[in-house]
């Protein structure tokens, strides 16, 4: 039976997740080369750069100074809360709405105006809300100033470009203004001091998650590293693999990180977890010297004198060593990418050109592509790009869970087919080699609480928060033709959740069916705008059914192939 207590908890959950939807900052359409961002557009934007502290600029987060004016503690979500009580909610609401009001009179009325009604309604001081205010209003004067055209002319004509930082607005608002020749990092740099403290509250939420799940921590993880989102973060997910295994970077007399050390148990006060790293051909050419520290940091840990249960990586390696009679520097390999020249898993192209029969070719195909040993063996020797399946298939044997960092607000798992590829692609090689579907992880390190989901958490959230949402598909539909394709990628880029870890419940195909083909309007709509997409997208809803990852209803199947065909003879009158 259910309690009264049982039933308010629920609620709350409910009302968490949909504040969470409500408050996720989406894309609503297209950049347009050469054009700013205007309107609620812009108005989000501000909000989300002054909800975070801003220590290199001397400015605090607007939230916490307006919660400190309140006399409240900043109402988030501690360690072990599923949702939000009913009292910090009301609190949230609070804040949120005054910090909402401040920015509309801010971009109503300016600096000054915003900062009287900070101090009129929250008592917060002009002394703390002027330097987050002034820095609002450098962001909005670079916001409207757009210079891509003259320097993509300028560019064409072999003349000097302005380098800019490569990150995206809310992480580092002096990328703007944009136009500029984006420049990477020093790769000596990674991970910054701060990535190093953020990623500490992500990878301890990572393994309370586990933990709350299957009451053990993971005996191994595999982790995706990419080469731009450790750009973006100054290396959050390298740092979040470094408190895994549980080592600190160390700095030498250059303040180059070149050197790692043990964080003791005593201080880290859990088991080192074992981890695998995918790292891409992109990561592998920027960030050489990091590939070096990530795998000194568990041969390092290899070699620590602790209990097997309170040291995987040790415990893992020394099982492999007796069972295989294999040499520690094959046990120890954990670092992993394309050989060298290569790039990507092509995971992606066989899902999205249909080439596959069955899932495990899929995690197979993973393996063929990422299978290269990057490091150096006891001996010192540079290892570039060994191929080392064997390694890497009795690595992933051991894996029950995997783990991407999601570093933007601008790019999530179902707009672009690199996330399934990588994430969805290893999930599908551990499925085999461990004869387990591995827990499947993603991190949200930008929202104010460091939030863990599961693959099948975030699938729902931006399926509700994009693809179905009118505010997302009317904002790609005013581009017209690719505004379809848009949504179109979207659906398949959904799919390949299915195909390659199981994660699309059938209420998601369900609903894309109904909002996009099964209203007419609509469905005439998009069939004028761009009748391709559109057949790709039916036949890709019949593809996920004949997949068996879609129970769909006989009837709606009926009146899919039915459109199918109407199509065709469309497009043929066409061709
Ligand atoms: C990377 O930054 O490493 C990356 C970007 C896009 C796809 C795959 C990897
Ligand atoms: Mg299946």
């Amino acid at each position: 039976m259910t309690t009264p207590a049982d039933r308010d908890r629920r609620i709350l959950e409910l009302h968490d997740q949909l504040v969470e939807i409500e408050q996720r900052l989406i894309p609503t359409g297209l950049h347009i080369f050469g054009q700013p961002s205007a309107g609620k557009e812009r108005a989000d934007m501000l909000r989300m750069v002054a909800s975070f502290d801003r220590p290199e600029a001397g400015t605090r987060a607007l939230p916490h100074l307006v919660a400190e004016g309140l006399g409240l503690p900043y109402p988030a979500l501690s360690r072990k809360e599923k949702a939000l009580t009913e009292e910090k909610i009301r609190q949230r609401e609070r804040v949120d709405g005054i910090v909402t009001s401040a920015i509309q009179e801010f971009l109503g009325s300016g600096v000054d105006a915003a900062a009287f009604l900070l101090q009129t309604i929250a008592n917060v001081i002009p002394e703390d809300s002027l330097p987050v205010l002034q820095l609002l209003e450098t962001i909005s004067r670079e916001l409207e100033a757009n210079t891509e055209i003259e320097a993509l002319l300028r560019a064409l004509r072999g003349e000097y470009i302005a380098p800019g930082p490569g990150a995206d607005i809310v992480q580092n608002p002096s990328i703007l203004p944009t136009g500029r020749n984006t420049h990477a990092i020093n790769p000596y740099s990674v991970p910054s001091e701060v990535a190093f403290t953020r990623a500490e509250m992500v990878a301890a939420c990572l393994l309370d998650r586990y933990l709350s799940e299957h009451r053990r921590y993971p005996r191994a993880m595999a982790l995706v590293l990419w080469g731009l989102d450790n750009i973006k973060t100054q290396g959050e997910g390298v740092a979040q693999a470094l408190w895994l295994l549980g080592v600190r970077p160390i700095r030498d007399g250059l303040n180059r990180v070149t050197q790692v050390a043990a964080i003791p148990l005593a201080e880290l006060k859990r088991p080192r977890i074992d981890v695998v790293m995918t790292v891409s051909g992109i990561f592998r050419d920027l960030f050489s010297p990091t590939v070096e520290l990530l795998d000194k940091a568990v041969r390092l840990v290899a070699q620590l004198e602790e209990p097997a249960e309170l040291n995987y990586v040790r415990r893992n390696i020394l099982e492999q060593m007796t069972s295989d009679g294999c040499e520690f520097d094959e046990a120890a390999t954990r670092v992993f990418s394309n050989a060298p020249g290569n790039y990507g898993t092509n995971v992606n192209f066989m899902v999205l050109d249909s080439h596959w029969e069955s899932e495990e070719t899929l995690g197979d195909l993973f393996v063929t592509r990422k299978c290269f040993a990057y490091g150096r063996d006891s001996r010192g020797r540079q290892i570039e790009g060994r191929e080392a399946r064997l390694a890497m298939d009795r690595a992933l044997a051991r894996v029950e869970a995997t783990y991407q960092n999601i570093d933007t607000f601008e790019i999530g798992i179902t707009d672009v087919d690199h996330y399934f590829e990588y994430l969805g692609g290893i999930s599908r090689a551990v499925e085999k080699r461990a004869r387990a579907r591995p827990a499947i992880y993603l991190s949200d390190s930008l929202s104010r609480d460091a939030r863990i989901r599961t693959l099948e958490e975030t699938v729902r959230l931006e399926t509700r928060a994009k693809t179905l949402n009118p505010k997302w598909y009317e904002g790609m539909l005013k581009h017209g033709f690719r505004g379809v394709a848009e949504i179109e990628n979207h659906v398949s880029n959904t799919f390949g959740w299915s195909a390659t870890a199981d994660a699309v419940d059938d209420w998601v195909y369900t609903e894309v069916a109904k909002t996009f083909l099964l209203d007419d309007a609509m469905l005439e709509r998009l069939r004028a705008l761009n009748p391709h997409s559109v057949h790709s997208l039916v036949n890709r809803l019949l593809e996920a059914h004949g997949r068996g990852y879609w129970h769909a209803d006989p009837e709606m199947l009926a009146e899919l192939r039915e459109i199918v065909a109407d199509l065709e003879d469309q497009l043929e009158g066409v061709a």
